[in-house]
Formats: C-alpha cells, structure tokens, sequence
C-alpha cells in the first residue's frame, strides 16, 4: 500500500459521498448486496468500506458489519454514519486484512481492487476470510485507458479484464465463479474535464467447502 494512495482517501473522506455520488450510483450497491445474500444475523465484511457505501445496505439487510480501509479519516466518517449500529472498524490494507481465517459469512469490496498492489493476493486474502460456502463479491472498472486516473485519484490498474478476475478467484479456491456486468458505469471527471465513462464488472464466488 502506497502512503499517496492513504493519503488522497485521507484528504477526501469528508466529501467522498459527494464526489462517490458523482462517480456511480446505487445500482451498484444493490447488485453488490444481492450477489453476496446479505442476510439478518450475518457476518459481512466490506473491504476499502470507505464511507460505507456498501456497509450500509449491509446494515440495513440485518447483518454485522466489519469495515476495512487503509484511511483513519475514511473509518472515522463511517464510524460517525454507523454509531450504535451493528458494525466495528478495522484499520487495514488488502495485502493482509486484519481478519481471522473464516471469520465472514460474506465479504463486499467496491472500487478497492484497482487500488490493491497485487489483486491477485487481494483476492486471497478475502477468501481466506471467508467460511465455507461464504460468498466473496467484488465490483470493479473494466479495463480502460485513462491514464489521468493514476495520478489524480491514485489508481494503480487502469481496470481489469474480466478473464484474469474470474482466474484469481478460481486461484483463491472459490467456486461457482461469475464474472459479469452490473448495466452501472464509473463516470469520473479529470481536472481537465475529461469525462470517463467506464463499465463496472461484478465478480462473485463461494468459498469450497472443507
Ligand atoms: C474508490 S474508494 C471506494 C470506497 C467505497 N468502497 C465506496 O464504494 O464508496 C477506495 C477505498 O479503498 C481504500 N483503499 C485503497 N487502497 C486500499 C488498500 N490497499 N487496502 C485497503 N483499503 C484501501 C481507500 O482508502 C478508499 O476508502
């Protein structure tokens, strides 16, 4: 994990709602919570939660949320959103998420991958987290090519191609793998006025049993 890429989220996590609301819509998070099965009584884990765009729908469906996130500032407005609700945070980054092996009936993560240094291992981790037949769901760019991206929001991967995603999950041991489109796009302005227009993939499997 960079220290540019914690400090942006840093910087931004007062005004991330806006700038999210900006960048994709709530499409996303529900197809996100309905891939994963989110339950009443569930243990869901929201990696690079942010704010807690995901966590919330979480929330709201009954289960106990665990949110991680590399940006104090970022755990601090979702701590803030959550008071007195089911949910604790964690300070963490993907290369090793601070969770014990099983640990989660279900774990989300929007928009962190093309953050993560190696999502391959990203990937690992979050299985690893998972129990048996616990579901991994992951939402992400497409492959695209807006260079800017790297420098003004601190991307590492200009996306992803669905076949590698698909690859890494079979990789972590998940089975019943789906890699498809979530019909949402990512629509982020550069400093410039570059508008990207990038559709969002979600990706989902089931951790094997034993
Ligand atoms: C693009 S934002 C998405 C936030 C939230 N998931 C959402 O949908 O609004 C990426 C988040 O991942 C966090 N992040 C970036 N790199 C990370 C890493 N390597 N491990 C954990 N969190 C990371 C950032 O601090 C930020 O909160």
């Amino acid at each position: 994990m960079s220290d540019g890429t914690r400090k942006y989220f840093d910087e931004v996590a007062t005004r991330w709602d806006e700038m999210r609301r900006q960048f994709f819509g709530d499409g996303v998070r529900r197809a996100a919570i309905a891939a994963a099965g989110v339950a009443p009584g569930m243990v869901v884990v929201d990696v690079g939660i942010g704010t807690g765009f995901l966590a919330e729908a979480a929330l709201d469906a009954g289960a106990r949320v665990i949110g991680i996130d590399i940006s104090d500032a970022m755990l601090a407005e979702a701590r803030a959103k959550f008071a007195g609700r089911s949910f604790e945070s964690r300070r963490g980054d993907t290369d090793h998420l601070p969770l014990r092996d099983g640990e989660a009936d279900a774990v989300v993560a929007n928009m962190v991958l093309h953050h993560a240094p190696d999502p391959a291992g990203a990937i690992r981790e979050m299985a690893r987290a998972l129990k048996p037949r616990g579901a991994l769901v992951v939402t992400d760019a497409d492959t695209h090519t807006h260079e800017w991206l790297r420098t003004e929001q601190h991307d590492l991967w200009l996306g992803f191609a669905r076949g590698d995603v698909a690859s890494w999950f079979l990789e972590a041991d998940l089975e019943e793998v789906t890699v498809g489109d979530t019909q949402e796009t990512c629509c982020p302005t550069s400093n410039c006025g570059t508008q990207a227009t990038i559709t969002i993939f979600l990706a989902r499997g089931r951790k094997l049993i034993g």
